[in-house]
């Protein structure tokens, strides 16, 4: 298929996981795009998997110059923007007592701080019209045991989302949507810290039994939900957020 033939796409975090497989989407709907990720190993291997067609840039979210670098390059690159799927980010639930202020800053460092800004440097880079996802969490939506710091990113991702529709619709043609994936089978629970590979299918079968559908998502299921909203069909749907876990909020 076609659905988005023509468009100029950034997307952060597309070395692994949702990001991953939702730049390969694209590609495969005619996109062309450019993506991020910060570990070395990582781009190597994406590079592998993208050959030359697709810039793989290193920009470390916690690093705001390297945000603006990133506004700029993909400028030099396309000229102009048609989507960006603001996904890049990191995972930590623990319990409440165990926080730290460094814990805190480092999640929303990556998860707010660096796509504010990163938003800030695109502006004048994405075209009239153009479509911005951001990729939140369900965790936003709910009240989850050890998701505190976590949740509360997602949250002001979601909140974000809307008012940035408030600011930069009309004025410049750019919509905002997200979508909110629960667990989704990526490498993120793999960087959790949990060494003991016994535990972490335990972490894995207790948390699929928590979602109603009886298992975890897949990358590809989130991918399709973003295409939809990257293409031309989801004109009409500004500031959304759309849930896609199984069933988990609301049963
Ligand atoms: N998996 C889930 O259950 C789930 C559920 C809800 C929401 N999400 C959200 O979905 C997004 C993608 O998660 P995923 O599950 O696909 O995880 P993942 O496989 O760990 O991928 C995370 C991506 O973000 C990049 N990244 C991490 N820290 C970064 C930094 N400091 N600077 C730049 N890039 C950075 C990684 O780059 P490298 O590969 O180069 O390290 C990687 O490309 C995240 O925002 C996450 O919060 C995930």
């Amino acid at each position: 298929m076609n659905r988005l033939a023509g468009k100029r796409a950034l997307i952060t975090g597309g070395t692994s996981g949702i990001g991953l497989e939702t730049a390969q989407r694209f590609i495969a709907e005619g996109a062309d795009v450019l993506v991020t990720g910060v570990t070395p190993a990582s781009i190597d291997k994406a590079r592998q998997i993208f050959g030359d067609k697709v810039p793989v840039v290193q920009a470390d979210a916690r690093d705001l110059d390297a945000q603006r670098g990133l506004a700029e390059r993909v400028r030099e690159h396309f000229g102009k923007l048609d989507v960006a799927f603001l996904n890049a980010g990191v995972s930590d639930w623990r319990p409440f007592e165990d926080h730290t202020e460094d814990s805190f800053d480092r999640l929303f460092d990556i998860n707010v701080k660096s796509v504010f800004f990163l938003t800030q440097a695109l502006v004048p880079v994405l075209a009239n019209p153009s479509s911005v996802i951001l990729n939140a969490s369900n965790s936003a939506h709910g009240g989850y045991g050890h998701s505190n710091a976590y949740a509360a990113t997602k949250a002001a991702i979601a909140s974000l989302m809307r008012s940035w529709n408030a600011d930069l619709l009309r004025s410049h043609g750019i919509r905002f949507n997200a979508v909110s994936p629960g667990p989704v089978d990526t490498p993120l629970y793999s960087k959790l810290g949990i060494e003991d590979p016994a535990q972490q299918s335990a972490v894995l079968e207790a948390i699929s039994s928590g979602i109603p559908l009886g298992r975890m998502g897949l990358p590809e299921e989130v991918a399709e939900a973003v295409v939809y909203l990257a293409s031309d069909v989801s004109a009409f749907a500004v500031g959304q957020d759309l849930i896609l876990d199984g069933g988990q909020t609301v049963l």
